[in-house]
């Protein structure tokens, strides 16, 4: 008799296994992304306030200096006018004069972005998850509506709405309303020469509501489409985008029983659809 070699995967319950192995992993990378996130914070903090305070020192300096020279320049002494002429090319003066603020503000600027790519992961891990409650969806769209307001006001023309009646929804409001400001940004974003937002909500069959966020923006590359709730996937420019915004979306969306959803509209523009169960366990 043959004897016929058994794969492993060949066994029962061989795939399921293999989905709990992977869930596990991920739930391990998710608390070890929450954990770095935390770690980096805290140095990130104090460096910001630190920057801060450097900025406010060095401005002194410079206008102590100025004094200096200016008093010196009043003297009318000319050997202590060629000395301190003397020293300022020594040192370089006029260039770390100038140099200076320009250093500050760019370490100021890549430190905001570590602090927004920092809190973004934090996110992306739940790290802050806030409390469940009933929302009114209409209400929650245009507090993030607000909130992104800065945002939208240079490439959106007009929000165009269509609210129908659905009942309130059991669910985290601060996470809900960041999936909006999300998508919200990414719909201007992908409008740089203008155009209109429609948002809508409305209930549809399997007790669920959806609202959807269409743009008539540049639509999803194709190049991306597969793997546009990964993590890090982006076709902005470095320092744009950290590409976790839909990521964050999606794990949001799933950890509330939802989904979301995107696809091109046949004229121009995206159209993200999330969907959300009315009552959840
Ligand atoms: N409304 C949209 N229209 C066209 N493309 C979009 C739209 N929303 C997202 N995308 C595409 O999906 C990519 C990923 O979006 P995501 O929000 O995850 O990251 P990002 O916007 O690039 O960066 P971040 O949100 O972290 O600042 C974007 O870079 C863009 O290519
Ligand atoms: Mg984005």
């Amino acid at each position: 008799m043959t004897k016929i070699p058994l794969e492993s995967s060949d066994l029962p319950g061989h795939q399921e296994l293999q989905q709990l192995m992977q869930l596990e992993k991920m739930a391990t990378l998710g608390r070890l992304v929450a954990g770095v996130a935390h770690e980096i914070n805290n140095p990130v903090c104090y460096v910001k306030t630190n920057l801060q305070t450097l900025t406010q020192y060095v401005a002194e300096l410079d206008q102590l200096v100025d004094s200096i020279l200016a008093l010196a320049d009043s003297q009318l002494d000319s050997t202590l006018s060629e000395a301190l002429a003397g020293l300022k090319k020594r040192h370089d003066y006029d260039y770390l004069h100038a140099e200076l603020p320009i250093l500050l503000d760019e370490t100021s600027e890549g430190v905001e972005r570590i602090e927004g790519i920092v809190s973004n992961l934090r996110d992306y891990a739940h790290d802050d998850e806030g409390q469940k409650q009933f929302v009114c969806l209409q209400k929650l769209v245009e507090t993030a509506l607000r909130l992104v307001n800065h945002e939208l006001k240079y490439t959106v023309r007009q929000i165009k709405r269509e609210y129908t009646e659905v009942p309130e929804v059991w669910c985290r409001p601060a996470q809900m309303s960041q999936v909006l400001v999300n998508l919200f940004v990414n719909a201007a974003q992908a409008m740089p020469r203008g155009g209109d937002i429609h948002i809508s909500i409305h209930e549809c069959a399997e007790s669920r509501v959806e609202i959807s966020v269409c743009d008539e923006g540049y639509g999803i590359s194709e190049e991306i489409k597969t793997r546009l709730f990964e993590p890090f996937v982006t076709t902005k420019p470095a320092g744009k985008g950290t590409g976790l915004g839909l990521a964050i979306c999606h794990e949001i969306m799933v950890a509330h029983g939802g989904e979301i959803r995107a696809e091109n509209r046949p004229s121009r523009g995206t159209c993200f659809t999330l969907a959300l169960p009315i009552k959840q366990s």
